[in-house]
């Protein structure tokens, strides 16, 4: 057993663990951080897409923005389209000058990989048996598995930043967590094309057949969405089947055309809604995924894993520098303000959005008057705007 010694201890490279572990290093604080994944696997892995205004400026200030800046499609509007017509959310206009910035996730995690190695700091991938110990105590350990040895880290903290299927949500006594949740009845079926985009903003299109949202990743990738099954066994979607789908549900008689393209990447997501509560335990401080989980109808998944550790980040500074404790305290609860705030806007999107299995006219109507005054009314708009491009922070 070999002993290694740090700060904080991170498993988990997604954003979240990879974003703390930046803010810390600018803060001169130590890391580690433990991933099962190999690079390759995390910095392809085709996620989220959407960045929230905040989100961009932290990643700017922080100094890793450069090609972000370059490559990131800045979008002032999405277009929601329902009954055969087209509608603009104007977030600018409506929001005070906002707007958000297309920029896929795998590429935020490209640019935090490199700026870690760059920095010559702990980052190790394909690790295995990562178990977390004595969270409760002042000392907490992380003990794994890279290659043949066996290692334990010491910490005086660890941050859980390794995603819903993670191991350190589960180290938490089931009598210390309070868990809500809510499975929805259909599943995204999505695709990445080699098709130039030709709409410049995203579509959120509410259709009989069921939901489909149009977005994209660079001048020469479309990412496309619709509602399927929730098992929905993707060996029946053959491209031309999803192409078909596709154009029924986004196209209506205004002419506009999607672009079809080779299919780079498909698969089947669930819609979920999760949180757990609180999301600390001891010296175990939970970020991102591995603490909740939006349906991604609201784009809101990445963004909250960056808003938790732009506070964790906050806290533990004060924690190793002033000896600050109220931060870390409060850390918790901070986040969760944000975090329901997300859950029901990504909710509220959700059912205003989709077919229902076994919904009735009543429920159809309710959707089209909300859909109907959410594109009439400058009031509903400009909550729907300033939820999507990103409420301040405190
Ligand atoms: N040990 C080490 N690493 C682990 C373990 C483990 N036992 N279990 C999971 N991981 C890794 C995963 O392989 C993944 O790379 O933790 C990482 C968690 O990253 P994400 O799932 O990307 O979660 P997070 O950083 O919170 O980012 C949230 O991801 O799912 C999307 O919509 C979501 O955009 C949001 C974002
Ligand atoms: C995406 O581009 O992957 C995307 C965009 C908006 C969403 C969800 C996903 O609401």
């Amino acid at each position: 057993m070999r002993k290694l010694r740090t700060q904080v201890g991170i498993v988990g490279a997604g954003p979240a663990g990879l974003l703390l572990a930046h803010l810390l290093h600018l803060e001169a604080i130590d890391s580690v951080v433990l991933e099962s994944r190999s690079r390759d696997y995390v910095e392809r892995r085709v996620r989220a897409g959407v960045l929230e205004q905040g989100s961009v400026e932290l990643l700017n200030e922080s100094g890793v923005g450069e090609r972000m800046r370059r490559e990131g499609l800045v979008h002032h509007g999405i277009e929601v389209r329902f009954g055969g017509a087209g509608h603009r959310i104007d977030f600018p206009e409506l929001t005070g000058g906002r707007s958000i910035t297309v920029y896929g996730q795998q590429e935020v995690v490209k640019d935090l990989v490199a700026a870690r190695i760059a920095a010559g700091c702990e980052l190790r991938f394909g690790v295995g048996d990562v178990a977390v110990h004595d969270v409760e105590s002042d000392a907490p350990r992380i003990s794994f598995r890279d290659g043949a040895d066996e290692f334990e880290l010491a910490c005086d903290v660890v941050a859980g930043c390794d995603g819903f299927h993670g191991i350190c949500r589960q180290a938490i006594p089931t009598a210390n967590l309070s868990v809500f949740e809510r499975v929805y009845p259909f599943a995204w079926l999505g695709i990445l094309a080699a098709a130039p985009p030709t709409h410049d903003e995203l579509i959120y299109a509410y259709h009989e057949r069921g939901f489909a949202l149009y977005s994209m990743r660079s001048p020469e990738i479309t990412r496309l969405y619709i509602q399927v099954a929730p098992d929905e066994d993707i060996a029946d979607w053959p491209d031309e089947r999803i192409w078909q789908e596709l154009h029924a549900r986004l196209e209506t008689s205004d002419g506009w055309k999607l672009r079809e393209g080779p299919v780079l990447e498909k698969g089947v997501t669930g819609m979920r809604s999760f949180v757990a509560e609180p999301m600390q335990y001891g010296r175990l401080y939970l970020a991102g995924d591995a603490a909740h989980i939006v349906p991604p109808t609201g784009a809101k998944g990445m963004n909250l894993a960056i808003a938790d550790v732009r506070v964790l980040a906050g806290a533990l500074i004060g924690f190793f520098k002033a000896r600050r404790t109220d931060l870390l305290e409060a850390y918790s609860a901070t986040c969760l303000k944000r975090v329901w705030r997300a859950e029901h806007f990504s909710w509220w999107m959700t059912s205003m959005l989709h077919r229902f299995p076994g919904d009735d006219g009543f429920q159809q109507r309710l959707q089209r008057s909300q859909l109907d005054y959410v594109v009439s009314s400058r009031v509903a708009a400009a909550s729907l705007a300033e939820n999507y491009v990103g409420l301040p922070f405190a």
